[in-house]
Protein backbone atom coordinates (compact mmCIF):
# COMPACT_ATOMS: atom_id res chain seq x y z
CA UNK A 1 0.00 0.00 0.00
CA UNK A 2 1.21 3.23 -1.21
CA UNK A 3 1.46 6.50 1.35
CA UNK A 4 -1.76 7.71 2.65
CA UNK A 5 -2.62 10.87 1.35
CA UNK A 6 -3.08 14.02 3.44
CA UNK A 7 -6.60 13.81 5.05
CA UNK A 8 -8.86 16.76 3.90
CA UNK A 9 -10.47 16.69 7.46
CA UNK A 10 -8.96 15.32 10.92
CA UNK A 11 -12.41 15.28 12.81
CA UNK A 12 -12.03 14.38 16.20
CA UNK A 13 -8.82 12.28 15.84
CA UNK A 14 -5.85 12.58 17.02
CA UNK A 15 -4.41 9.92 15.28
CA UNK A 16 -4.52 8.96 11.31
CA UNK A 17 -5.57 5.71 10.26
CA UNK A 18 -2.76 2.65 9.45
CA UNK A 19 -2.12 1.87 5.75
CA UNK A 20 -4.20 -1.22 6.21
CA UNK A 21 -7.28 0.43 7.39
CA UNK A 22 -6.91 3.13 4.39
CA UNK A 23 -6.32 0.17 2.07
CA UNK A 24 -9.56 -1.24 3.46
CA UNK A 25 -12.14 1.32 3.18
CA UNK A 26 -11.09 3.22 0.14
CA UNK A 27 -13.15 2.49 -2.93
CA UNK A 28 -11.64 4.74 -5.62
CA UNK A 29 -10.56 2.21 -7.38
CA UNK A 30 -14.19 2.09 -8.48
CA UNK A 31 -16.34 5.27 -8.42
CA UNK A 32 -13.88 7.29 -9.89
CA UNK A 33 -15.77 6.10 -12.89
CA UNK A 34 -18.32 9.26 -11.79
CA UNK A 35 -15.54 11.56 -11.73
CA UNK A 36 -17.35 13.91 -14.37
CA UNK A 37 -20.92 13.11 -12.06
CA UNK A 38 -18.97 14.46 -8.86
CA UNK A 39 -17.71 17.69 -10.88
CA UNK A 40 -20.97 18.22 -12.37
CA UNK A 41 -22.93 18.11 -8.96
CA UNK A 42 -20.31 19.93 -6.82
CA UNK A 43 -20.14 23.04 -9.90
CA UNK A 44 -24.26 22.73 -9.77
CA UNK A 45 -24.02 23.12 -5.62
CA UNK A 46 -21.53 25.50 -5.66
CA UNK A 47 -22.85 27.85 -8.04
CA UNK A 48 -26.37 27.71 -6.04
CA UNK A 49 -24.20 28.56 -2.72
CA UNK A 50 -22.96 31.96 -5.25
CA UNK A 51 -26.38 32.83 -6.00
CA UNK A 52 -27.85 32.21 -2.49
CA UNK A 53 -24.98 34.58 -1.00
CA UNK A 54 -23.64 31.49 1.44
CA UNK A 55 -20.42 31.60 0.18
CA UNK A 56 -19.61 34.96 -2.15
CA UNK A 57 -20.05 35.09 -5.36
CA UNK A 58 -16.91 35.48 -6.71
CA UNK A 59 -15.85 31.96 -4.73
CA UNK A 60 -18.36 30.23 -6.23
CA UNK A 61 -16.85 31.34 -9.40
CA UNK A 62 -13.77 30.68 -9.03
CA UNK A 63 -14.75 26.96 -7.43
CA UNK A 64 -16.93 26.12 -10.80
CA UNK A 65 -14.20 27.44 -12.66
CA UNK A 66 -11.62 25.13 -11.00
CA UNK A 67 -13.64 22.46 -10.96
CA UNK A 68 -14.59 22.51 -14.81
CA UNK A 69 -10.67 22.55 -15.48
CA UNK A 70 -10.21 19.93 -13.54
CA UNK A 71 -12.79 17.79 -15.34
CA UNK A 72 -11.00 18.73 -18.90
CA UNK A 73 -7.52 17.98 -17.29
CA UNK A 74 -8.76 14.29 -16.10
CA UNK A 75 -10.64 14.09 -19.68
CA UNK A 76 -7.16 14.90 -21.24
CA UNK A 77 -4.82 12.86 -18.96
CA UNK A 78 -3.04 16.35 -17.78
CA UNK A 79 -4.51 14.92 -13.93
CA UNK A 80 -4.29 11.70 -12.98
CA UNK A 81 -6.78 10.16 -10.28
CA UNK A 82 -4.75 9.37 -7.27
CA UNK A 83 -5.34 6.27 -6.23
CA UNK A 84 -4.68 7.27 -2.54
CA UNK A 85 -7.61 9.26 -2.13
CA UNK A 86 -10.44 7.67 -0.23
CA UNK A 87 -12.91 8.48 -3.01
CA UNK A 88 -14.02 9.95 -5.71
CA UNK A 89 -15.67 12.85 -3.64
CA UNK A 90 -12.48 13.28 -1.44
CA UNK A 91 -10.16 13.40 -3.99
CA UNK A 92 -11.44 16.33 -6.23
CA UNK A 93 -12.36 18.09 -3.26
CA UNK A 94 -8.62 17.52 -2.43
CA UNK A 95 -7.22 18.67 -5.58
CA UNK A 96 -9.87 21.54 -5.31
CA UNK A 97 -8.71 23.03 -2.27
CA UNK A 98 -5.13 22.37 -3.05
CA UNK A 99 -5.45 25.45 -5.68
CA UNK A 100 -7.52 27.55 -4.72
CA UNK A 101 -6.77 27.38 -0.48
CA UNK A 102 -9.58 28.34 1.60
CA UNK A 103 -11.89 28.66 -1.45
CA UNK A 104 -11.93 25.59 -2.27
CA UNK A 105 -12.17 24.35 1.24
CA UNK A 106 -16.15 26.32 1.23
CA UNK A 107 -17.04 23.59 -1.32
CA UNK A 108 -19.10 20.95 0.54
CA UNK A 109 -20.61 23.30 2.66
CA UNK A 110 -24.36 22.18 3.29
CA UNK A 111 -23.61 18.72 1.21
CA UNK A 112 -22.57 15.55 2.74
CA UNK A 113 -20.76 12.56 0.66
CA UNK A 114 -23.72 10.81 1.84
CA UNK A 115 -26.04 13.25 -0.36
CA UNK A 116 -23.28 13.52 -2.90
CA UNK A 117 -22.51 9.93 -3.39
CA UNK A 118 -26.69 9.81 -3.94
CA UNK A 119 -26.58 12.48 -6.35
CA UNK A 120 -23.19 10.93 -8.47
CA UNK A 121 -24.91 7.68 -8.88
CA UNK A 122 -27.80 8.85 -10.23
CA UNK A 123 -26.31 11.47 -12.41
CA UNK A 124 -24.37 8.29 -13.67
CA UNK A 125 -27.15 6.10 -14.55
CA UNK A 126 -28.51 8.88 -16.00
CA UNK A 127 -25.75 9.12 -18.34
CA UNK A 128 -24.72 4.86 -18.86
CA UNK A 129 -28.25 3.29 -18.64
CA UNK A 130 -30.12 5.35 -22.13
CA UNK A 131 -26.99 3.70 -23.99
CA UNK A 132 -27.62 0.22 -22.16
CA UNK A 133 -31.41 0.54 -23.56
CA UNK A 134 -30.46 2.04 -26.87
CA UNK A 135 -28.27 -1.38 -27.51
CA UNK A 136 -31.67 -3.08 -26.65
CA UNK A 137 -33.59 -1.54 -29.06
CA UNK A 138 -30.72 -2.07 -31.71
CA UNK A 139 -30.73 -5.62 -30.99
CA UNK A 140 -34.79 -5.79 -31.48
CA UNK A 141 -33.89 -3.87 -35.02
CA UNK A 142 -31.54 -6.65 -35.68
CA UNK A 143 -33.79 -9.16 -35.00
CA UNK A 144 -36.76 -7.69 -36.58
CA UNK A 145 -34.74 -6.86 -39.93
CA UNK A 146 -33.48 -10.49 -39.81
CA UNK A 147 -37.21 -11.48 -39.60
CA UNK A 148 -38.41 -9.93 -42.71
CA UNK A 149 -36.92 -11.88 -45.06
CA UNK A 150 -38.12 -15.06 -43.29
CA UNK A 151 -41.80 -14.77 -42.87
CA UNK A 152 -42.47 -17.59 -45.04
CA UNK A 153 -39.36 -19.87 -43.79
CA UNK A 154 -40.98 -22.87 -42.27
CA UNK A 155 -39.25 -23.98 -38.76
CA UNK A 156 -40.81 -26.49 -35.86
CA UNK A 157 -42.09 -24.72 -33.25
CA UNK A 158 -41.07 -26.32 -29.67
CA UNK A 159 -42.38 -27.35 -26.20
CA UNK A 160 -39.86 -29.48 -24.04
CA UNK A 161 -37.66 -29.09 -26.76
CA UNK A 162 -40.05 -31.64 -29.13
CA UNK A 163 -41.18 -30.82 -32.15
CA UNK A 164 -44.61 -29.08 -31.29
CA UNK A 165 -46.13 -27.50 -34.43
CA UNK A 166 -44.66 -25.86 -37.58
CA UNK A 167 -44.23 -21.69 -37.26
CA UNK A 168 -41.93 -20.03 -39.12
CA UNK A 169 -38.30 -18.83 -37.93
CA UNK A 170 -39.55 -15.06 -38.37
CA UNK A 171 -42.37 -15.76 -35.52
CA UNK A 172 -39.49 -17.20 -33.69
CA UNK A 173 -37.36 -14.58 -33.89
CA UNK A 174 -40.32 -12.23 -33.45
CA UNK A 175 -41.26 -14.11 -30.51
CA UNK A 176 -37.56 -12.99 -28.50
CA UNK A 177 -37.66 -9.49 -29.56
CA UNK A 178 -41.22 -9.29 -27.03
CA UNK A 179 -39.38 -9.53 -24.22
CA UNK A 180 -36.70 -7.20 -25.18
CA UNK A 181 -39.38 -4.81 -25.74
CA UNK A 182 -39.92 -5.51 -22.19
CA UNK A 183 -36.34 -5.08 -20.89
CA UNK A 184 -36.35 -1.91 -22.65
CA UNK A 185 -39.47 -0.43 -20.62
CA UNK A 186 -38.02 -2.00 -17.18
CA UNK A 187 -34.78 0.30 -17.62
CA UNK A 188 -36.81 3.23 -18.87
CA UNK A 189 -39.10 2.87 -15.86
CA UNK A 190 -36.49 2.89 -13.39
CA UNK A 191 -34.96 5.64 -14.73
CA UNK A 192 -38.37 7.81 -14.65
CA UNK A 193 -38.04 6.83 -10.97
CA UNK A 194 -34.32 7.55 -10.40
CA UNK A 195 -35.19 11.04 -11.76
CA UNK A 196 -34.91 13.01 -8.51
CA UNK A 197 -32.39 15.15 -7.10
CA UNK A 198 -30.57 14.09 -3.48
CA UNK A 199 -28.72 17.28 -3.00
CA UNK A 200 -29.92 18.65 0.24
CA UNK A 201 -30.35 15.74 2.20
CA UNK A 202 -27.09 16.70 3.81
CA UNK A 203 -25.73 13.58 6.01
CA UNK A 204 -29.22 12.27 6.41
CA UNK A 205 -31.21 15.40 7.64
CA UNK A 206 -31.33 18.34 5.47
CA UNK A 207 -29.55 21.43 5.95
CA UNK A 208 -30.03 24.48 8.38
CA UNK A 209 -28.67 26.85 5.54
CA UNK A 210 -30.77 28.37 3.08
CA UNK A 211 -30.02 25.80 0.11
CA UNK A 212 -31.57 26.04 -3.09
CA UNK A 213 -32.59 22.34 -3.90
CA UNK A 214 -34.70 23.20 -6.77
CA UNK A 215 -32.47 25.67 -8.63
CA UNK A 216 -29.96 22.56 -8.33
CA UNK A 217 -31.91 20.35 -9.59
CA UNK A 218 -33.02 22.34 -12.48
CA UNK A 219 -29.27 23.27 -13.43
CA UNK A 220 -28.77 19.47 -13.23
CA UNK A 221 -31.63 18.35 -15.30
CA UNK A 222 -33.74 16.40 -12.53
CA UNK A 223 -37.72 17.15 -12.92
CA UNK A 224 -38.34 17.43 -8.84
CA UNK A 225 -36.58 16.75 -5.71
CA UNK A 226 -36.12 13.72 -3.44
CA UNK A 227 -39.19 13.81 -0.99
CA UNK A 228 -37.36 12.90 2.09
CA UNK A 229 -33.55 13.48 3.36
CA UNK A 230 -33.66 9.94 5.51
CA UNK A 231 -34.55 8.06 2.48
CA UNK A 232 -32.59 9.91 -0.02
CA UNK A 233 -29.44 9.13 2.26
CA UNK A 234 -30.49 5.21 2.24
CA UNK A 235 -32.22 4.52 -0.61
CA UNK A 236 -30.48 2.59 -3.67
CA UNK A 237 -33.46 1.23 -4.98
CA UNK A 238 -32.44 2.55 -8.42
CA UNK A 239 -29.43 -0.09 -8.22
CA UNK A 240 -32.03 -2.43 -7.39
CA UNK A 241 -34.03 -2.04 -10.10
CA UNK A 242 -31.51 -1.40 -12.52
CA UNK A 243 -29.52 -4.34 -11.98
CA UNK A 244 -32.73 -6.53 -11.45
CA UNK A 245 -33.77 -5.52 -15.25
CA UNK A 246 -30.60 -6.29 -16.51
CA UNK A 247 -31.18 -9.88 -14.68
CA UNK A 248 -34.02 -10.01 -16.36
CA UNK A 249 -32.55 -9.05 -19.75
CA UNK A 250 -29.72 -11.44 -19.62
CA UNK A 251 -31.90 -14.46 -18.67
CA UNK A 252 -33.15 -13.27 -22.24
CA UNK A 253 -30.30 -13.31 -23.59
CA UNK A 254 -29.06 -16.71 -22.23
CA UNK A 255 -32.16 -17.99 -23.04
CA UNK A 256 -31.48 -17.06 -26.82
CA UNK A 257 -27.94 -18.37 -26.21
CA UNK A 258 -28.93 -21.51 -25.26
CA UNK A 259 -31.14 -22.12 -28.68
CA UNK A 260 -27.70 -20.48 -30.73
CA UNK A 261 -25.87 -23.36 -28.91
CA UNK A 262 -28.53 -26.04 -29.57
CA UNK A 263 -29.07 -24.66 -33.14
CA UNK A 264 -25.36 -24.68 -34.34
CA UNK A 265 -25.15 -28.31 -33.72
CA UNK A 266 -24.21 -30.77 -36.26
CA UNK A 267 -27.55 -32.46 -34.61
CA UNK A 268 -29.94 -29.69 -35.32
CA UNK A 269 -27.72 -27.48 -38.21
CA UNK A 270 -30.24 -24.48 -38.17
CA UNK A 271 -27.70 -22.26 -37.95
CA UNK A 272 -24.19 -21.46 -38.94
CA UNK A 273 -22.34 -18.79 -37.10
CA UNK A 274 -19.64 -16.63 -38.66
CA UNK A 275 -15.77 -17.56 -38.25
CA UNK A 276 -15.66 -14.10 -36.40
CA UNK A 277 -18.28 -14.94 -33.74
CA UNK A 278 -16.62 -18.80 -33.45
CA UNK A 279 -13.89 -20.01 -31.63
CA UNK A 280 -11.39 -23.51 -32.40
CA UNK A 281 -10.23 -25.97 -30.15
CA UNK A 282 -7.12 -26.25 -28.92
CA UNK A 283 -7.07 -29.84 -29.85
CA UNK A 284 -10.19 -31.09 -32.12
CA UNK A 285 -9.25 -29.51 -35.79
CA UNK A 286 -12.90 -29.97 -37.19
CA UNK A 287 -14.06 -27.91 -34.46
CA UNK A 288 -16.29 -24.67 -34.59
CA UNK A 289 -17.68 -24.00 -31.27
CA UNK A 290 -20.20 -21.50 -30.03
CA UNK A 291 -18.44 -19.95 -27.58
CA UNK A 292 -19.33 -16.41 -27.40
CA UNK A 293 -23.41 -17.89 -27.15
CA UNK A 294 -21.77 -19.49 -24.54
CA UNK A 295 -19.75 -16.80 -22.23
CA UNK A 296 -22.90 -14.66 -22.64
CA UNK A 297 -25.07 -17.70 -21.32
CA UNK A 298 -22.44 -18.07 -18.36
CA UNK A 299 -21.96 -14.12 -17.59
CA UNK A 300 -25.99 -14.10 -17.21
CA UNK A 301 -25.11 -15.84 -13.51
CA UNK A 302 -22.62 -12.93 -12.98
CA UNK A 303 -25.54 -10.30 -13.02
CA UNK A 304 -27.78 -12.16 -11.06
CA UNK A 305 -24.40 -12.33 -8.77
CA UNK A 306 -24.73 -8.76 -8.43
CA UNK A 307 -28.24 -8.31 -8.19
CA UNK A 308 -28.11 -10.96 -4.61
CA UNK A 309 -25.00 -9.14 -3.35
CA UNK A 310 -27.11 -5.89 -3.58
CA UNK A 311 -30.27 -7.11 -2.13
CA UNK A 312 -28.31 -9.09 0.79
CA UNK A 313 -26.58 -5.93 1.03
CA UNK A 314 -29.15 -3.51 1.54
CA UNK A 315 -31.02 -6.17 3.69
CA UNK A 316 -32.27 -5.13 7.20
CA UNK A 317 -29.99 -2.26 6.95
CA UNK A 318 -31.30 0.55 9.64
CA UNK A 319 -32.15 4.11 8.40
CA UNK A 320 -30.63 6.23 7.30
CA UNK A 321 -26.85 5.78 5.56
CA UNK A 322 -24.84 2.70 6.26
CA UNK A 323 -21.00 2.47 5.04
CA UNK A 324 -22.47 -1.41 3.71
CA UNK A 325 -23.58 0.77 0.78
CA UNK A 326 -20.61 1.58 -0.41
CA UNK A 327 -20.11 -2.08 -1.60
CA UNK A 328 -23.08 -0.91 -4.35
CA UNK A 329 -20.63 0.60 -6.89
CA UNK A 330 -18.72 -2.85 -7.73
CA UNK A 331 -21.58 -4.74 -8.55
CA UNK A 332 -23.67 -1.92 -9.91
CA UNK A 333 -20.97 -1.35 -12.81
CA UNK A 334 -20.44 -4.35 -13.18
CA UNK A 335 -23.34 -5.83 -14.33
CA UNK A 336 -23.93 -2.60 -16.57
CA UNK A 337 -20.60 -3.55 -17.92
CA UNK A 338 -21.35 -7.14 -18.44
CA UNK A 339 -24.83 -6.57 -20.08
CA UNK A 340 -23.90 -3.76 -22.68
CA UNK A 341 -20.63 -6.34 -23.47
CA UNK A 342 -23.03 -9.06 -24.23
CA UNK A 343 -25.58 -6.91 -25.94
CA UNK A 344 -23.31 -5.58 -28.57
CA UNK A 345 -21.15 -9.42 -28.75
CA UNK A 346 -24.93 -10.59 -29.40
CA UNK A 347 -26.25 -8.44 -31.85
CA UNK A 348 -23.00 -9.02 -33.71
CA UNK A 349 -23.22 -12.59 -33.33
CA UNK A 350 -26.33 -12.76 -34.37
CA UNK A 351 -26.36 -10.17 -37.12
CA UNK A 352 -23.91 -12.59 -39.15
CA UNK A 353 -24.87 -15.28 -38.91
CA UNK A 354 -26.47 -18.16 -41.41
CA UNK A 355 -30.12 -19.47 -41.34
CA UNK A 356 -30.08 -22.78 -42.59
CA UNK A 357 -33.65 -22.50 -43.90
CA UNK A 358 -33.18 -26.25 -45.38
CA UNK A 359 -32.38 -27.35 -41.94
CA UNK A 360 -35.45 -26.41 -40.65
CA UNK A 361 -37.65 -26.79 -43.01
CA UNK A 362 -37.12 -30.69 -43.08
CA UNK A 363 -37.25 -30.73 -39.53
CA UNK A 364 -40.73 -29.79 -39.76
CA UNK A 365 -41.50 -33.38 -41.24
CA UNK A 366 -40.97 -36.00 -39.36
CA UNK A 367 -42.28 -35.35 -36.53
CA UNK A 368 -45.76 -35.36 -36.54
CA UNK A 369 -45.69 -31.55 -35.89
CA UNK A 370 -49.27 -31.03 -38.15
CA UNK A 371 -51.22 -33.59 -35.83
CA UNK A 372 -52.73 -30.54 -34.18
CA UNK A 373 -53.58 -29.23 -37.20
CA UNK A 374 -55.47 -32.64 -38.42
CA UNK A 375 -57.37 -32.51 -35.26
CA UNK A 376 -58.52 -28.77 -36.09
CA UNK A 377 -59.45 -30.32 -39.47
CA UNK A 378 -61.89 -32.65 -37.98
CA UNK A 379 -62.94 -30.16 -34.86
CA UNK A 380 -64.18 -27.99 -38.48
CA UNK A 381 -65.95 -30.88 -39.68
CA UNK A 382 -67.72 -31.31 -36.33
CA UNK A 383 -66.36 -33.36 -34.48
CA UNK A 384 -65.58 -32.82 -31.05
CA UNK A 385 -62.11 -31.58 -30.13
CA UNK A 386 -61.69 -34.50 -27.51
CA UNK A 387 -62.34 -37.04 -30.08
CA UNK A 388 -60.60 -35.49 -33.03
CA UNK A 389 -57.96 -35.38 -30.40
CA UNK A 390 -57.53 -39.17 -29.80
CA UNK A 391 -58.51 -39.72 -33.87
CA UNK A 392 -54.90 -37.68 -34.86
CA UNK A 393 -53.50 -39.47 -32.03
CA UNK A 394 -55.04 -42.54 -33.70
CA UNK A 395 -53.14 -41.30 -36.83
CA UNK A 396 -49.69 -41.12 -35.50
CA UNK A 397 -49.77 -44.53 -33.73
CA UNK A 398 -50.58 -45.62 -37.12
CA UNK A 399 -47.29 -43.71 -38.46
CA UNK A 400 -45.43 -45.01 -35.65
CA UNK A 401 -46.38 -48.86 -36.55
CA UNK A 402 -45.47 -48.53 -40.47
CA UNK A 403 -42.56 -47.42 -39.71
CA UNK A 404 -44.14 -43.50 -41.62
CA UNK A 405 -42.01 -40.20 -40.41
CA UNK A 406 -45.30 -38.44 -42.13
CA UNK A 407 -48.71 -38.71 -41.95
CA UNK A 408 -49.14 -37.21 -45.54
CA UNK A 409 -47.02 -40.81 -46.56
CA UNK A 410 -49.65 -43.06 -44.83
CA UNK A 411 -51.51 -44.95 -47.57
CA UNK A 412 -54.65 -42.88 -48.21
CA UNK A 413 -57.41 -45.33 -47.14
CA UNK A 414 -55.53 -46.03 -43.63
CA UNK A 415 -55.50 -42.59 -42.76
CA UNK A 416 -59.21 -42.22 -43.86
CA UNK A 417 -59.67 -45.64 -42.15
CA UNK A 418 -59.38 -43.41 -38.60
CA UNK A 419 -62.70 -41.32 -38.71
CA UNK A 420 -65.37 -41.16 -41.88
CA UNK A 421 -64.64 -37.48 -41.76
CA UNK A 422 -61.18 -37.68 -43.42
CA UNK A 423 -61.65 -36.58 -46.96
CA UNK A 424 -59.15 -36.27 -49.33
CA UNK A 425 -58.35 -32.79 -48.91
CA UNK A 426 -56.94 -33.27 -45.35
CA UNK A 427 -53.96 -33.52 -47.68
CA UNK A 428 -53.94 -29.47 -48.43
CA UNK A 429 -54.16 -28.87 -44.78
CA UNK A 430 -51.37 -31.16 -43.31
CA UNK A 431 -48.81 -29.56 -45.68
CA UNK A 432 -46.60 -27.71 -42.69
CA UNK A 433 -46.83 -23.82 -44.73
CA UNK A 434 -50.83 -24.92 -44.27
CA UNK A 435 -50.75 -25.07 -40.93
CA UNK A 436 -48.82 -22.13 -40.19
CA UNK A 437 -51.02 -20.04 -42.60
CA UNK A 438 -54.20 -21.18 -40.81
CA UNK A 439 -53.09 -19.92 -37.43
CA UNK A 440 -53.79 -16.45 -38.28
CA UNK A 441 -55.01 -15.20 -35.05
CA UNK A 442 -53.13 -11.65 -33.64
CA UNK A 443 -50.04 -12.90 -32.53
CA UNK A 444 -49.76 -16.20 -34.71
CA UNK A 445 -47.28 -17.59 -37.02
CA UNK A 446 -49.12 -16.46 -40.12
CA UNK A 447 -47.15 -14.54 -42.30
CA UNK A 448 -49.24 -11.28 -42.46
CA UNK A 449 -49.74 -11.93 -38.48
CA UNK A 450 -46.50 -11.99 -37.85
CA UNK A 451 -45.26 -8.90 -40.52
CA UNK A 452 -47.54 -6.71 -37.95
CA UNK A 453 -45.50 -7.89 -35.59
CA UNK A 454 -42.52 -6.64 -37.62
CA UNK A 455 -44.23 -3.38 -38.41
CA UNK A 456 -44.63 -2.53 -34.37
CA UNK A 457 -41.31 -3.54 -33.28
CA UNK A 458 -39.84 -1.43 -36.04
CA UNK A 459 -42.11 1.32 -34.71
CA UNK A 460 -40.83 0.63 -31.20
CA UNK A 461 -37.03 0.86 -32.36
CA UNK A 462 -37.24 3.65 -34.26
CA UNK A 463 -38.73 5.47 -31.55
CA UNK A 464 -36.18 4.32 -29.20
CA UNK A 465 -33.38 4.82 -31.37
CA UNK A 466 -34.26 8.58 -31.95
CA UNK A 467 -34.50 8.94 -28.16
N1 LIG B 1 -17.82 6.56 -0.56
C1 LIG B 1 -19.04 6.47 0.16
C2 LIG B 1 -20.08 5.68 -0.59
O1 LIG B 1 -19.87 5.34 -1.68
C3 LIG B 1 -19.58 7.84 0.42
C4 LIG B 1 -18.96 8.37 1.62
C5 LIG B 1 -19.82 8.35 2.79
N2 LIG B 1 -18.98 7.93 3.87
C6 LIG B 1 -19.28 8.11 5.12
N3 LIG B 1 -18.45 7.68 5.99
N4 LIG B 1 -20.40 8.67 5.50
O2 LIG B 1 -21.12 5.38 -0.06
Amino acid sequence: MSEKKAPLWHGRFEEGPSAEAVAFETSIHVDSRMAEDDIRGSVAHATMLGKRGIIPAPEAEAIARELSAIASELKSGALAIDERAEDIHSFIEGVLTDRLGDVGRKVHTGRSRNDQIALDERLYLKRAVPGVARSVASLVATLSRIARGHLDTLMPGYTHLQRAQPVTLAHHLAAWCWPLVRDHGRLSDALVRLDAMPLGAGALAGSGLPLDRASVASDLGFPGLTPNSLDTVSDRDYCLEIVSALSILMTHLSRFCEEVVIWSTEEFGFINLSERWSTGSSIMPQKKNPDFAELIRGRAGKVYGNLVALLAMMKGLPLSYNRDMQEDKESLFAAIDTASSCLSVFEQMIGSAEWRTDRMEAACTGGHANATDLADYLVRKGMPFRTAHSVAAGVVRDCVEAGVRDMRDLPFERLASRSPLIARDVLDVLAPEAGVAARDLPGGPNPARVAEQLDALDVFALSALAE
